[in-house]
């Protein structure tokens, strides 16, 4: 086999192999494959795409590449989500203590972020002390122990798609559904969960702008999932606005405990419900997701997870007391308060750029070792469709100096009040096959 007859064979549209998938990924992986003749190959993909069978294939082809985590001692059914990356999506950090005192069991690896997007793992440390690299045998103890650890990702986690993304990067092949379906799902399969909900986010402060796209891309990573013998569902949701108010990473912990006390914003506490929902049917805690819902919203509202965030944070060496006043999320900065300059509606909210305007903050990265501030970010007091009144709080910003005056340019740019009062739909919609 030659790669050159392959990349051929792809431009013309023609579909490959599992042998042929795997001979590309293999050798492209131990070096035989040159980057020359990969970007070929991927941007004849870009252009002719590839059909489920071939993602399928190229997904497993990466799994196969590194280390395949196997859960097996841990006892029960091993839930897993992943999101398609956000603005203020603090969901895990909710779900992780919410699916472990519901039953099921939630051993997950977790990104850093990057650009505009947050990630959990960033996030969960802000918490003095919290360690998010443990080794494999402590981790499925953990979730064995306490029902949910999370973690950084392991590097040995399908390097194959590490090389592939970085080269996807620089030749302009990053915006391919195939590739991003059988990327992430790459990585979701070696974690070694035996069902996955995905959480596909679109619209501004997302990935994928479009309904159509992301739909299309959460199809494509159900029927990957399904073929993998994993139970998958996606579900769709809105990146309009950030999700709940607060964007940074421990402004955003800070949320997550206000969400788990039952105080939490509406559009947070409705999108882990949803979700919690769908693992919980997958895992038989509860006979349907919609049941597994009213289970997740009563937990939350009640408060009775709580105490299971207290004892992840403890599990994993982080200072309880410090959460415990979770006053001390907020008590690193100074505070700079944004107000509205008339009376109307919050009509929109640019989603990307509030992103934006938090990682030059300093709360996410542009490079990929850029150095965080852990305790800046961004309180957005108002949600689309709320009433505001002249001299009305819009936005704080927590910050060190660092990024402010861009911060509050690009913020006073970034949303409208006007005269209409807008619903957003939340959960656009929900893929099962
Ligand atoms: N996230 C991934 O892991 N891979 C992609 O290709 C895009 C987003």
């Amino acid at each position: 086999m030659e790669i050159v007859d392959l990349i051929n064979k792809k431009k013309y549209g023609g579909v490959l192999t599992n042998e042929e998938i795997n001979f590309v990924i293999e050798n492209y992986t131990n070096g035989n494959i040159p980057d020359y003749q990969m970007s070929a190959f991927l941007m004849a993909v870009y252009f002719q795409g590839m059909n489920s069978d071939e993602s399928t294939a190229l997904a497993l082809a990466m799994r196969d590449s590194g280390e395949v985590v196997d859960l097996h001692d841990i006892h029960g059914v091993k839930v897993d989500k992943h999101s398609t990356g956000g603005v203020g999506d603090k969901v895990t950090l909710v779900l992780a203590p919410l699916v472990a005192y519901l039953g099921a069991k939630l051993a997950k690896m977790s990104g850093r972020g990057l650009g505009h997007t947050g990630g959990t793992i960033d996030k969960l440390e802000s918490i003095p002390g919290f360690n998010v690299v443990l080794p494999l045998d402590q981790f499925k103890q953990q979730v064995n122990e306490i029902g949910c650890a999370v973690v950084g990702q392991s590097g040995d986690i399908a390097p194959a798609d590490k090389k592939i993304y970085a080269l996807r990067d620089v030749t302009a092949t990053v915006d391919s559904i195939p590739l991003i379906a059988s990327s992430i799902m790459s990585k979701k399969l070696a974690s070694g969960a035996d069902a996955i909900v995905l959480d596909v986010k679109v619209g501004s402060g997302a990935f994928m702008k479009t309904k159509e796209e992301a739909i299309e891309l959460s199809r494509l990573m159900v029927q990957i999932g399904q073929k993998a013998n994993k139970k998958v569902t996606a579900i769709l949701t809105s990146m309009d606005e950030p999700l709940g108010h607060k964007i940074g990473n421990s402004l955003e912990v800070y949320e997550a405990i206000e969400t788990l006390e039952g105080n939490g914003p509406e559009d947070l506490t409705e999108v882990v419900s949803v979700i919690t929902g769908h693992l919980l049917a997958h895992a038989g805690v509860s006979k349907t997701s919609e049941e597994g819902y009213l289970l997740a919203k009563d937990t939350l509202k009640k408060g009775k997870a709580l105490p299971n965030f207290y004892q992840l944070v403890e599990a994993q060496g982080g200072d309880v007391d410090f959460v415990k006043d979770k006053n001390n999320l907020l008590g690193h900065t100074k505070q700079f308060v944004i107000t509205a300059e008339k009376d109307g509606y919050l009509e929109t909210v640019d989603a990307l750029n509030f992103g934006i305007a938090a990682m030059k903050l300093g709360a996410g990265r542009m490079k990929k070792d850029d150095k965080l501030d852990l305790y800046v970010g961004l309180d957005l007091h108002k949600k689309i469709g709320d009433e505001v009144k002249k001299g009305d709080a819009i936005v704080t910003l927590y910050h060190n100096e660092k990024g402010l005056k861009d911060a509050i340019k690009l913020i006073s740019e970034s949303y409208v009040i006007g005269n209409t009062k807008r619903t957003l739909k939340l959960i656009e919609e929900t893929i099962t096959e």
